[in-house]
């Protein structure tokens, strides 16, 4: 995790709610920018405080207002570990701040203050735990640390209460360095020690129970994630990039190197990751395509069904089954879920013998992978897609057509301007029930099927 740039850029400017046990909202976290670093009232407010509550720090010098701007910019700012948040009232007011330092391993909580009236009982109890809350929610450590000195008992005492619990305490020595500054370190063999530095650590597991609330790592996670793909899917220099590396291979005909469990699958592997998360989603118990050619296709989506159990079965069609490549798919071990019917997808009579394959399947997924002409595809898509249910989808492959160079497909019949891509888009002028799931294409950006993955979002 990168405090700075992950989690500001995540959180940005938004402001953290801080609620009580009856889920009022009485002030708010907002983590420090830089544009705080200029903001002159914040940075006496934070040198005051600094000063009023020394003895609660492990280190004693007269804060001033250039001190504690430095330790800002090139301690809190500058450091990607390093996390610092202002503590808002109600009327968004200064009143304290909080941080934490990442250790890989576990966090580290540090520089709570919390000045000023605030007529709120047990505000800095949800403070903090607001703030851990919050600390467990965006990383997946175990568990946060903090460090007392053993003359804090207050700070002690309301960390307690969050649930932290003490660890080890070490005695703690003096030093008075040269210009003044008093600090206090821990050494495990100091005798007659004044005071201690005592470790208190607040585990995950017991955290959440306590307070009662879900992990919500798994959320942040895909948050994080999605604002990954979003951004890449803007960067116009990468889009750049796939679509030149997807000209220049398609030379070569990269997508016939790879085979799924032995027979050729004629598809980008990043198009098949993505139909394996969709089939993992909608779970059909029906996967129908258009277009077999050496069979991998049907191999993959049986594989898929066989591993999410049930009886779900998968119904190729094509207009030319190749001996070889029938006798190869009957003698494989997924074939018990495969049904092939020969001949053209758009003929009303295959078409007929889908349907009647069709019935009594309730979550139906169809991929049209055959003859990629504007005309044909349109026309599949007439006959195919009331068959696909709501929360399936209809995948149109080799919409990438359209994105390709003019000249690019010279001996077919296809090209820019009359393929898959621009059947689709005349479909959906008058059909309500799809929409283009962007999200798919934006996260594999090698496919060969932008704007071809439509989720069926009504029955
Ligand atoms: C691109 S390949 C299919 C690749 C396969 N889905 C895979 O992923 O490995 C296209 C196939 O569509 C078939 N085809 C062409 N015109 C067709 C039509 N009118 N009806 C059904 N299949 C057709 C071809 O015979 C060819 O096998």
């Amino acid at each position: 995790m990168n405090f700075q740039s992950d989690v500001r850029g995540l959180v940005g400017t938004k402001k953290i709610e801080v609620t009580d046990d009856s889920n009022n909202v009485i002030g708010y976290l907002q983590i420090l920018s830089d544009s705080d670093s200029e903001d002159m009232e914040l940075i006496e407010k934070f040198s005051n405080w600094r000063n009023k509550y020394m003895s609660c720090f492990f280190t004693s010098f007269i804060s001033t207002n250039e001190r504690t701007k430095k330790w800002i910019m090139d301690h809190v700012l500058k450091d990607e570990n390093k996390v610092l948040l202002k503590i808002l009232n109600k009327k968004s007011e200064l009143v304290g701040h909080i941080g934490a330092i990442d250790r890989k391993d576990y966090i580290e909580y540090d520089n709570l203050i919390r000045a000023g009236e605030i007529n709120i009982p047990n505000f800095t109890y949800f403070v903090t735990t607001t703030f851990m809350r919050w600390l467990f929610s965006i990383s997946d450590v175990d568990f946060i640390l903090g460090k007392c000195i053993s003359s804090n008992l207050k700070g002690i005492t309301l960390h307690k209460r969050t649930g932290f619990k003490i660890y080890n305490e070490v005695p703690l020595r003096k030093i008075i360095e040269p210009n003044g500054d008093i600090k206090w370190v821990e050494d495990i063999n100091y005798p007659n020690p004044e005071f201690y530095s005592v470790e208190i650590r607040l585990y995950r597991k017991e955290f959440m129970e306590q307070v009662n609330i879900k992990n919500n790592y798994a959320e942040y996670f895909a948050e994080k994630c999605k604002k990954n793909i979003d951004n890449m899917a803007s960067d116009e220099a990468i889009l750049k990039k796939t679509n030149d590396w997807i000209c220049l291979t398609s030379k070569y005909k990269y997508t016939y190197n790879f085979k799924w469990l032995g027979r050729t699958i004629i598809q980008f592997p990043q198009d098949m990751i993505a139909m394996q998360e969709i089939i993992w989603e909608a779970k059909p118990d029906l996967i129908i395509e258009t277009g077999i050619a050496h069979g991998g296709s049907l191999i993959f989506y049986a594989s898929m069904l066989e591993l999410l159990g049930g009886d779900g079965q998968v119904l190729g069609i094509d207009i030319d089954i190749r001996k070889h490549n029938r006798v190869e798919i009957e003698k494989h071990p997924m074939f018990k879920r495969i049904t092939m019917i020969q001949g053209s997808s758009i003929d009303n009579g295959i078409a007929q013998q889908v349907y009647d394959f069709a019935r009594d399947r309730k979550q139906v997924l169809v991929v049209l992978d055959s003859n990629h002409t504007h005309k044909h595809v349109l026309r599949e898509l007439q006959l195919y897609s009331p068959l696909v249910t709501k929360g399936s989808y209809l995948v149109v492959f080799d919409t990438v057509i359209e994105d390709m160079p003019e000249d690019f497909f010279p001996d077919r019949p296809w090209g820019k301007g009359d393929n898959p891509k621009t059947a689709l888009w005349e479909f959906l002028k008058t059909n309500n029930r799809f929409e283009i799931d962007k999200e798919i294409e934006n996260k594999l950006l090698i496919t060969v099927a932008p704007d071809g993955y439509l989720k069926c979002i009504k029955d």
